[in-house]
């Protein structure tokens, strides 16, 4: 057989393990192995490259080790509530791979055909803007930018303005690639630069689903850098990354009721928050201990989290107490709403870190309609998606996205730290409901005192 032959088959094989692991991610029970078959398919992958004539097999062994450590260096040390920032980094370093293989294909081949002097010319852009908005969109998550949309007047004309130009250079580029050379640099900064102001308008909130939106950007610009360099399995990969990050998109939009083009152009985070001083309702504070005794008659219970429960890093405790709560006599199920937390799968890949059973974990349209049984339903640090406002208020910017239908349970509790707002921004009446207990203060202390007095009995 063949090297080539033997390549293009473990490229096959490699593709197959990539669908078959992207397929048993969705699913909770079966995402490790998934995910490990992912891993599988990358490692075959890279051992059939290794066979390929003509590599300089110092400079592969020299990035592979440099990669290998940066990235087991911040694998090991991220927190859970930091992951859409690793993501938004590794999204962007692979933007920048493929700019660097467009630029030094053009760089050694500048005579080369139509096809794949285009795919040079989407991959330095793509993978331009991917890697510059990545950046930005670290920044804001990390800090090291303001969060809130940085919108200035002429925005969206000066991002008018830079796709204008870009096209004129690629009108230029495929005419005659050869004499292209001075323009190129031209095409990596515009692109550099277009990340930048496509993303700074954003809100850091919001920062999910462009990472997931630039997700997809990094697969298209891999996917343009196969067809640069000729490579099947270049190919492929980007295209599957590419299409699973356009549907997660799309996911995360249909799960908060906005389209894409709402979350790209409205500056959603800069929503001015409303004061309590403008609603009525009775808070009703409930102590740790008075919770207790409502939940040790509770037959079927209900927790529903949300990115308070990431933020005070409670899934422990709170495995724990569903635990007690099952051995008091109770039915315990965990309602998972799609984008409670901060990225997709938050509350799934958080409990399932402490054990929670998958069996438990109950996705929304499948825990609303038997809300109205549930003799407690408790939220611990969710706010937004559990809004009834997004059910009935068409004033409201929520409006129209489904929630988690805590409000009909028989008793809710509520854990937080105070009253202030979630994401949104906005006001929660389930809060001031007869049937709704607010139980103050951070949501790993005060399921811990729910458990110690569990214990103490
Ligand atoms: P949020 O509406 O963001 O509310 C979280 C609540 O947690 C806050 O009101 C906060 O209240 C409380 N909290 C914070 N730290 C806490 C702590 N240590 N202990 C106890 N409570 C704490 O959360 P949610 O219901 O999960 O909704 C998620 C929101 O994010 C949605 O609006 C969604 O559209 C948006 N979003 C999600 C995603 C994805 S993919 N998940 C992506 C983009 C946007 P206190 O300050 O009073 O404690």
């Amino acid at each position: 057989m063949t090297a080539a032959l033997t390549i293009n088959i473990a490229y096959i094989v490699a593709s197959v393990l990539f669908i078959l692991g992207l397929k048993m991610m969705s699913r909770p029970d079966s995402a490790r192995q998934g995910n490990f078959l992912s891993a599988l398919g990358m490692a075959l992958a890279i051992a059939a490259t290794l066979l390929t004539k003509g590599l300089e097999f110092e400079w592969v062994v020299i990035g592979g080790v440099i990669g290998t450590l940066i990235g087991a260096f911040f694998a090991t040390r991220v927190q859970m509530t930091q992951m859409p920032e690793m993501v938004a980094l590794l999204n962007g370093f692979g933007g920048l791979a493929s700019l660097l293989v467009g630029w030094s294909a053009y760089h050694y081949t500048p005579q080369a055909g139509i096809l794949t002097t285009s795919a040079t010319f989407l991959s330095v852009l793509i993978g331009g803007v991917t890697f510059s908005g990545s950046l930005v969109a670290w920044a804001k998550l990390h800090g090291n930018l303001p969060s809130r949309p940085l919108v200035f007047q002429g925005q969206q004309l000066l991002n008018g303005f830079l796709l204008v130009l870009i096209m004129g250079i690629a009108l230029f580029f495929l005419r005659s690639p050869a004499t292209f050379s001075p323009l190129f640099v031209a095409l990596v900064i515009l692109s550099l630069l277009l990340g930048i102001t496509s993303v700074l308008p954003i809100g850091g909130a919001d920062m999910p689903v462009v990472i997931s939106l630039l997700n997809s950007y990094s697969g298209l610009a891999a996917c343009a850098a196969g067809f640069v360099i000729l490579n099947n399995i270049l190919i492929v990969a980007g295209a599957l990354v590419g299409a699973s990050g356009i549907i997660l998109t799309q996911i995360m939009c249909k799960a908060m009721n906005r389209s894409l083009r709402n979350v790209l152009f409205s500056g959603f985070g800069s929503v001015v928050k409303k004061t309590r001083a403008d609603k009525k309702g009775e808070v009703r504070p409930l102590s740790p201990e008075d919770a207790y005794l409502v939940l040790e008659a509770a037959r079927s219970v209900v927790i529903t989290p949300g990115y308070g429960l990431a933020v005070a890093q409670a899934q422990h405790v709170v495995r724990e107490l569903g635990e007690l709560l099952e051995k008091n006599g109770a039915e315990v199920r965990y309602a998972i709403h799609p984008v409670a937390g901060r990225m997709p799968g938050h509350m799934n890949v958080l409990l399932a870190e402490a054990n929670v059973p998958y069996d438990q974990l109950v996705e929304m349209d499948a825990v609303n309609p038997a809300m109205d049984a549930v003799d407690v339903c408790i939220v611990i640090g969710a706010n937004d998606t559990v809004n009834p406002a997004a059910l009935h208020d068409k004033t409201s910017p929520i409006y129209g996205m489904p929630i988690i239908e805590t409000f009909r349970a028989r008793t809710v509790f509520v854990i937080k730290r105070s009253m202030a707002t979630g994401f949104a921004g906005i006001e929660n009446d389930l809060f001031t409901q007869e049937n709704t207990r607010m139980i103050f203060g951070d949501a790993k202390d005060v399921v811990q005192k729910i458990l110690s007095e569990f214990k103490s009995k």
